[in-house]
């Protein structure tokens, strides 16, 4: 797997695109550069009587190479906070840098082209598409890169190949366990290359070994090619699993204080 993961990564990087792991063995510190960075951010959702403030000034910094995790419980905004880091949603109030570029104002077109380029997206609820199966799962975002059907079906392959489920290619999501619906979605996040990883919830709809497993792929993945990864969870095992943890109540980050009580 380990081979795999460094062909896929030697594909798209030339050398201008240092990988993180590069940039970390360079400067001899990992993620001291910051790729995200949520600055005071809040969001309002106006339901008409009812304004539901799902984020109050949240502020986050995701370090380049880096695996974080925003720990909190059902409600706390999460969700939104990921749709933030994302760019699939903006602020209401607040700023967004991807990469050191203010990403607040842009149009849903131009924030859909980042997302395209930089950012691999895993749901709890895996987000396939039924009537396809694993292999045109994973080639259909591609169309959106200007790769030609060829390129599309390879690289569908060895992302398949690479999270174990070489055999399954042919399947469609209701032929698959939701421990491989999971990983045919980290593989579709994965064949854009993205820079960043972001998952919401990865394991929520999995038993207990599938999530493992699913965590143990993405800590592999973290470790081999040094993909930068966000993932929100409401359980504190799973949150463990990440470098840092950061707790998120009430649509804030909470300080240490408070951290150290929950964690
Ligand atoms: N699209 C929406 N419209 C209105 N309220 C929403 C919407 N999405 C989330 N909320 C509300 O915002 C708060 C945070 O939700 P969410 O980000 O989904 O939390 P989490 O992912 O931590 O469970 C909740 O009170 C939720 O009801
Ligand atoms: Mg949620």
């Amino acid at each position: 797997m380990i081979q795999k993961i460094k062909q896929i990564s030697r594909k798209k990087k030339d050398s201008k695109h240092k990988t993180a792991s590069d940039t970390a063995q360079k400067s001899g510190k990992k993620g001291d550069e910051i790729i995200i960075e949520l600055k005071d951010v809040w969001k309002i959702y106006d339901m008409g009587e009812v304004k539901v403030n799902a984020l109050r000034g949240l502020n986050v910094k995701v370090y380049k190479g880096e695996f974080l995790s925003i720990m909190g419980p059902s409600g706390s905004g999460k969700s939104t906070a990921m749709n933030m880091i994302g760019c699939l949603d903006v602020p209401t109030k607040g700023d967004v840098f991807l990469s050191g570029k203010n990403i607040s104002y842009l149009t849903e077109s131009d924030l859909a082209t980042i997302r395209g380029e930089k950012i691999g997206f895993i749901f709890q609820k895996f987000n396939l598409i039924n009537a396809l199966t694993a292999k045109e799962n994973i080639m259909l975002p591609l169309l959106f890169q200007d790769m030609p059907v060829d390129e599309r079906k390879k690289r569908a392959e060895d992302v398949l190949q690479m999270v174990g489920l070489g055999d399954r290619m042919d399947h469609r999501p209701n032929e698959l366990s939701g421990g491989q619906q999971q990983r045919v979605a980290i593989a579709r996040a994965l064949a854009t290359d993205p820079e960043v990883i972001l998952a919401d919830e990865p394991t929520g709809n999995l038993d207990q070994k599938s999530g493992a497993s699913v965590m143990d792929f993405l800590r592999q993945l973290h470790k081999d090619k040094g993909t930068t990864i966000v993932m929100v969870t409401h359980d504190k095992n799973v949150a463990g699993k990440a470098d840092r943890v950061e707790v998120l109540i009430d649509g804030a980050i909470v300080d240490n204080k408070k951290k150290r009580e929950v964690l």
